[in-house]
């Protein structure tokens, strides 16, 4: 059976990762089960080394069999690119099912252009939803949702959202299958591999001395902004710097800049931005990296919905710098806390967090598996 991936976004290429490693899986353990043939796109809606080849090395994942380098426009621009360049790459492959991720604009374009030709639609992390509509997350994924057939929720919170719309099992052509979330099966897998391999510890980085005393004090923290309800307002984008600034006064923050932060700062969207030795830019890391910042911090702050996840992962307390997550069950045991924009609500709500106890061993996300059992729903 012929599956075809599309990917074009940094946690695309985390969460496909851990699904083709399923995939090769199933098809050395499949039996009789049907093996998986997959093709892989690449819309190149990221394309920095750091935003995107540095994830198909260090996760081995195959090369793209075709890279449309569609990238830096608008959103009806770039998906209408994606659309057109996707539906000549579904022509010539024909494949029996496409395979799309998140809620991304390479997801949408994925999903309706595959619908539009009749193929069936399978979608990993369906069910998510902010409720927010002017995010452009929310329009992609709940399109996505309801032009999909097989629909993979990582959470019952997305299982339930999706029976709210109308999509359950049990609908004629709708498969909703509870896998887990396959950020855990990435994060397990690859953290056995990161401890040797992250360059920012490595014995001869400059940053490796500067975390070990950070931790030997009160620790780090760890965050990252992009979402563009963030860096596209120049008063929330001031709020949470001003915030990391006055947090980084008290223990080191770490923060791997998304390129799309750094050049709403350059063209001066944050004055709180200041002169804060202690707030540690970096370029975006690989996800080595981004593990074993994860292991050694003491506190993560991000508007990311992956990190969310990882840092729950990682036994670590979250300060969300938005109003409203997708993840509403690390809200609700205690895990994270919605902080917004506002410096003050942040940095109580950091304080908040570094002194409350909280019930890490909770099987929100599965036991790991989500790839293997999306690769067996797949194949039968
Ligand atoms: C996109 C997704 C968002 C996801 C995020 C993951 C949409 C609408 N948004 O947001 O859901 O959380 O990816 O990181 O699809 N840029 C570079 N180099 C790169 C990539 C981006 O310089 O390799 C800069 C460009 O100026 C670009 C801007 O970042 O225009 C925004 O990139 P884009 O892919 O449009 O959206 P993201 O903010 O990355
Ligand atoms: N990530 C990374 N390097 C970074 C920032 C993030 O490897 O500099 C990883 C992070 O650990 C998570 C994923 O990228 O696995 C999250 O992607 P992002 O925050 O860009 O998107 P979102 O999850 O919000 O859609």
């Amino acid at each position: 059976m012929k599956l075809l991936t599309i990917i074009g976004a940094r946690p695309q290429f985390i969460k496909a990762a851990a699904v083709s490693r399923a995939i090769r899986q199933h098809n050395e353990d499949s039996g009789p089960l049907t093996k998986l043939d997959e093709v892989v796109v690449h819309t190149g809606q990221h394309y920095d080394r750091n935003m995107s080849a540095v994830f198909f090395e260090e996760m081995e994942i195959q090369e793209p069999d075709y890279s449309l380098d569609i990238h830096d426009s608008s959103h009806g621009a770039m998906t209408g690119r994606m659309l057109a360049k996707i539906e000549e790459v579904l022509l010539n492959e024909k494949p029996d099912t496409v395979l799309v991720y998140g809620d991304t604009n390479t997801t949408l374009a994925g999903a309706l252009a595959a619908a539009k030709l009749h193929i069936p639609v399978a979608h990993v992390e369906a069910g998510l939803r902010s409720f927010n509509r002017k995010m452009p997350e929310e329009i992609n994924r709940v399109m996505a949702d309801h032009l999909a057939s097989v629909l993979f929720c990582p959470t019952d919170a997305a299982v339930k959202n999706l029976a709210a719309e109308g999509i359950s099992q049990g609908k004629p052509g709708v498969a909703v299958v509870r896998t887990g979330d396959v950020m855990l099966d990435a994060a397990l897998y690859y953290s056995k591999k990161s401890a040797g391999r992250a360059s920012l510890f490595a014995p001869e980085s400059p940053w490796r001395k500067k975390l070990e005393d950070a931790k030997d004090r009160k620790g780090f923290a760890l965050a990252t902004v992009h979402r563009a309800e963030n860096t596209d307002d120049p008063e929330r984008l001031e709020g949470i710097f001003a915030a990391l600034g006055q947090i980084a006064s008290d223990m080191p923050v770490v923060l791997p800049l998304h390129p799309r932060t750094r050049k709403m700062l350059a063209a001066g969207n944050s004055k709180g931005l200041g002169n804060h030795t202690n707030l540690w830019m970096l370029e975006p890391v690989g996800y080595f990296d981004m593990l074993e910042l994860l292991k050694n911090c003491c506190l993560v702050l991000t508007d990311s919905g992956g990190l969310q996840k990882e840092a729950f992962f990682f036994k670590k307390p979250c300060v969300t710098l938005r109003d409203e997550t997708e993840w509403v069950e690390l809200v609700e045991n205690r895990a994270n806390v919605l902080a917004g924009a506002c410096a003050r609500t942040i940095v109580e709500a950091a304080n908040t967090m570094l002194k409350r106890k909280v019930d890490f061993d909770m099987p929100l996300y599965g036991s790991g598996q989500a790839g293997l059992l999306m690769a067996k729903t797949l194949s039968s």
